[in-house]
């Protein structure tokens, strides 16, 4: 049987020479392999008690959308500066080159809600890390953080444990 690892493709030198990118959407478009990853991203947490599904613009919103409907939960979007209409909270983190902001509603967590961090790949962990600082200064704690993929030479996964994050990846890729 195929894992959920083998419907990832790779695209070589996207979205520059050197990189291999690593394509979910070949993950997501397959009936069998979409459900299996939501099945085996839920897996960890069933039985815990969860307020809310967070999920990271734009890969995250797929995931999370799945997650928080089998679980009949809230789904509460991170998004890329100005697209929330309401009032809101921002992060700053870094990129390759550069800077970019997340942003969440500011009613969108109440203190105490227990969250569901999700997200299709983990990297520099920039992008999380970001979504964690916002949900915690809201006041949320934060159950676990969960991904499809991690990189593990880009260091991610330690950096939010070393948040005191609860990490979980489906599968890891070596090779950049
Ligand atoms: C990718 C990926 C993660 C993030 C991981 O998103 O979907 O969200 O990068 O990188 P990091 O761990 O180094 O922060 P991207 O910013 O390319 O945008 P998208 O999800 O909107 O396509
Ligand atoms: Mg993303």
């Amino acid at each position: 049987m195929k894992s959920v690892k083998d419907y990832i493709r790779t695209i070589v030198d996207f979205p520059h020479e050197g990189i291999l990118f690593r394509d979910v959407t070949t993950l997501f478009s397959d009936p069998r392999g979409f459900r299996m990853a939501v099945d085996q991203m839920l897996h960890p947490y069933a039985g815990m008690q969860i307020d809310k599904v967070v999920g990271l613009e734009a890969r995250g919103f797929i995931l999370g959308g799945a997650i928080a409907h089998q679980l009949t939960l809230g789904f509460v979007p991170i998004r890329k500066k100005g697209k929330l209409p309401g009032a809101t909270l921002s992060e700053s983190y870094t990129l390759e080159y550069g800077e970019a902001v997340m942003e969440i509603h500011d009613d969108a967590i109440q203190p105490g809600e227990k969250i569901l961090l999700v997200d299709d790949l983990l990297a520099t962990g920039g992008t999380a890390e970001a979504g964690i600082k916002l949900i915690e200064r809201m006041g949320g704690e934060i159950v676990g953080c969960s991904f499809i993929v991690d990189l593990p030479e880009l260091g991610g996964r330690k950096k939010l444990e070393e948040l005191g994050m609860g990490v979980d990846v489906l599968c890891e890729f070596e090779g950049l």
